[in-house]
């Protein structure tokens, strides 16, 4: 079964605290938290401090999406304000092993993430370490764009690898997951799928309804 993990990036920050106990009423269990450094992507979104102030008030599991060059310099920091599961890139890592191990030497889950354009079997060498593969199905640096369908093929491809090696990592897909799309990617095999503007434009309670209904 698939679970969704709404992207507070697409958040109304006035009332973030509302909002979550908004999908925490609604089943939600986890949040993805999009971390962007203004150097691996465009954009800048928020770091710690949020983080922090959000795990006063909420025990959903926080997915922690590090959109951030060379990652492995704040991975400490990511933890101590409530991180349950750090997910870092591929490209932006000169050592990608030693980042995984940084992180789950800090007892928390990992995920290892590939943009579009790079090839899915670049991720193939980290599979027995990590928790959880992110594809990401559109650019990342920002909400609200339009999936890229050719990326869905990365998912099919980890199903197989994954059930051919008796692995167990869980598959994310991020970006551009809409109400029209969703049940083509719940059917791939996506364990959790990654959704901003899909859940806050709008009113939450009737985009989870309409998301549970597929799910
Ligand atoms: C993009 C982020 C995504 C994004 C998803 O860089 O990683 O998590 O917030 O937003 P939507 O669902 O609006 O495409
Ligand atoms: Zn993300």
């Amino acid at each position: 079964m698939s679970q969704i993990a709404p992207s507070i990036l697409a958040a109304d920050f006035n009332c973030l605290g509302k909002q979550i106990r908004e999908l925490e009423e609604n089943d939600v269990k986890i949040l993805h938290v999009d971390v962007m450094d203004g150097m691996f992507v465009p954009s800048i979104s928020f770091g710690m401090p949020v983080i922090t102030s959000i795990r006063k008030e909420s025990r959903l599991f926080f997915d922690v999406h590090l959109m951030v060059q060379e990652p492995i310099r704040y991975i400490e920091e990511f933890v101590k304000a409530g991180a349950d599961s750090i997910t870092i890139h591929i490209e932006a890592c000169k050592d990608v092993e030693a980042t995984i191990h940084k992180i789950k030497e800090m007892g928390i889950q990992c995920g290892i993430s590939v943009n579009p354009e790079t090839a899915v079997e670049k991720v193939l060498p980290y599979l027995e370490m990590v928790n959880m593969v992110l594809i990401m199905s559109v650019h990342p640096g920002f909400g609200g764009q339009k999936l890229i369908p050719e990326t869905l093929d990365k998912v099919t491809y980890l199903v197989k690898e994954r059930e051919g090696r008796n692995l167990e990592f869980r598959i994310e897909i991020d970006g551009g997951v809409n109400q029209g799309n969703l049940s083509r990617i719940v059917s791939l095999g996506v364990d959790v799928v990654v959704a901003g503007t899909a859940v806050f434009r709008g009113s939450i309670v009737e985009n989870m309804k309409k998301i549970k209904e597929v799910m």
